[in-house]
């Protein structure tokens, strides 16, 4: 019974944490679903595209979730003007975005350990 008691405590912490934080908490293995998105372009895993002689598709792997929410929410308000990207990134939610981020920026701890 104490044990329960101070998990719960423990759990109701963490929680306040989390919520106080700017960004929403990304889930890398949501993300890793809503990737379905972006793979024909961006690629996964890693970063390798998908039509590198058609064009420049910047990577994502191993980017900094911080940018890559930051970038999302750019051609979302239309900071960032790459038409497809407006298209894409003006369907996502904040969770979608640091979702993404979540998937993404970890996805450098993989090819770093190569
Ligand atoms: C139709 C191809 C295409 C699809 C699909 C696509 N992207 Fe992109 N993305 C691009 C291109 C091209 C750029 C570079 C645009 C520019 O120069 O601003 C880009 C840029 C970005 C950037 C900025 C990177 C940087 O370093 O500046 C992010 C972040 C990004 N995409 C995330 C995503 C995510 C997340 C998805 C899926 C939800 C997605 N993209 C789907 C083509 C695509």
């Amino acid at each position: 019974m104490k044990t329960r008691a101070i998990v719960n405590a423990a759990v109701a912490a963490a929680a306040l944490v989390f919520g106080a934080t700017a960004f929403a908490a990304g889930d890398a293995a949501a993300g890793k679903q809503k990737t379905v998105m972006c793979a024909g372009c961006h690629g996964i895993p890693g970063y390798k595209t998908a039509f590198p002689s058609v064009y420049n598709v910047p990577k994502l792997g191993g980017q900094h979730a911080g940018y890559i929410v930051k970038a999302l929410q750019g051609y979302k308000a239309g900071e960032r003007s790459h038409p497809t990207m407006r298209a894409i990134a003006a369907d996502l939610s904040e969770q979608d975005m640091a979702d993404l981020a979540a998937f993404y920026s970890a996805d450098s701890a993989k090819t770093a350990a190569k």
